[in-house]
């Protein structure tokens, strides 16, 4: 098969570890798919900027529609984050009749059904592996590995920079603001913060996760939301002393049809296997009716893990293409069914 020409939008935390594992890991995945894989175009705001990997001046843009525009582009992988100018990007890339992965929660939270509505009327993949859980396969373990099972309860830790200020506010007696810094230094934060320490991006990823677990169509505004700024160090030290652990907690329950999905900081004992994930990672627990419970644990976010899930999206948009199956994923709820109220 031709080789398959990629435009990335963003080189930043992401967009550099997506770089790093399609040029390192280049032979394994032209072995998997048949198919070399190329970088051609990368939209950035600076050029200028100086960046921790080398990459050819020719192929760095500051125009988007360089990028969603050039014919010679089968994929975009969307890495920069952004919500209303990002969702025109990626629906005008869908009517060229490109393919998409994004690791964007923010986007596919608030206008999933939108996208993959446009994605379906073209015949498109828009794949998001990497916008739950970074480096934990979730997506599609949820979609696939559960798809012969009833989902009755998801539950975890789905934000890796809340959980690395928790663990050193209670590990070392960490100040939340220095720890919060040096977690937007490693790269794991949000590039506005605020998403991360008040809740609201372990809601987006809740809303992700309970629509596709649930088959349900579950948005953002049906999620309750507590974040992290209020825990103080004492709170966490008086928690230890009773033998518990503050984590903040994503729940989504299905008791018959009846959804509920809350985000917020939780006393976890210290027996719970919930109280020893630390750091950037995250752990998510499904729960099925036939398969009882599972548990999937690993990096939450950062450059690599979170790469690792963007290119295999990648991976699969390939093998698709070899198919000529595109299009045809299901990562989206059942259109009919509404969320329950307790007033239904
Ligand atoms: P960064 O802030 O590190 O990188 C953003 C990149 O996009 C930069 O290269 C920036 O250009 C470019 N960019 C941003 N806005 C524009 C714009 N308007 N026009 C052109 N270029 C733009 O973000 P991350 O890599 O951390 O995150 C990217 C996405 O991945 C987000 O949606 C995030 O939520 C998601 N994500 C992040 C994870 C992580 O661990 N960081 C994990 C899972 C998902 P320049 O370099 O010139 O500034
Ligand atoms: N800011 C996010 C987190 C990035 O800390 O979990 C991964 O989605």
């Amino acid at each position: 098969m031709k080789p398959i020409k990629v435009g990335l939008l963003g080189l930043g935390t992401v967009g550099t570890g997506v770089v790093r594992i399609v040029e390192g890991h280049q032979e394994d995945l032209q072995r998997q798919t048949g198919s070399a894989i190329e970088i051609v175009k990368i939209l950035v705001q600076d050029k200028t900027k100086s960046r921790s990997i080398t990459v050819d001046p020719d192929k760095l843009t500051e125009n988007a529609w360089d990028v969603i525009n050039n014919s010679e582009i089968d994929v975009i992988v969307e890495v920069m984050g952004g919500i209303e100018t990002t969702k025109e990007h990626i629906l005008t890339a869908l009517n060229n009749g490109k393919h998409i992965v994004t690791a964007n929660k923010d986007l596919m939270a608030m206008h999933g059904p939108e996208i993959l509505a446009k994605a379906a009327e073209k015949g498109c993949d828009v794949l998001y592996e990497a916008s739950v859980a970074g480096g934990i396969p979730i997506i599609r373990a949820l979609v696939e590995g559960f798809s012969s099972d009833r989902i009755t309860k998801i539950m975890g830790i789905v934000n890796g920079t809340t959980n690395y200020i928790l663990t050193k506010m209670s590990q070392e007696g960490a100040a939340y603001a220095d720890v919060l810094k040096e977690a937007q230094q490693l790269g794991y934060a949000e590039a506005d913060p605020t998403s991360d320490v008040e809740g609201l991006d372990a809601a987006r990823k809740m809303t992700i996760l309970s629509t596709l677990g649930f088959h349900a169509n579950v948005a953002l505004g049906d999620v309750e939301v507590k974040g992290i700024s209020s825990v103080s160090k004492e709170d966490i030290q008086y928690g230890k002393k009773l033998g518990y652990e503050v984590k903040l907690l994503g729940i989504a329950e299905n008791h018959d049809g009846h959804i509920s999905v809350s985000v917020q900081p939780t006393m976890v004992k210290n027996t719970h296997p919930l109280a020893s994930v630390n750091g950037v990672f995250n752990a998510v627990y499904v729960y099925g009716e036939a398969v009882g419970e599972t548990m999937f644990y690993g990096p939450g976010a950062g450059e690599l893990p979170t790469a690792t899930s963007v290119v295999a999206d990648l991976v699969a948009v390939v093998r698709n293409l070899k198919l000529g199956v595109n299009g045809r994923t299901v990562l989206a709820p059942y259109k009919e069914k509404k969320l329950k109220t307790d007033e239904q």
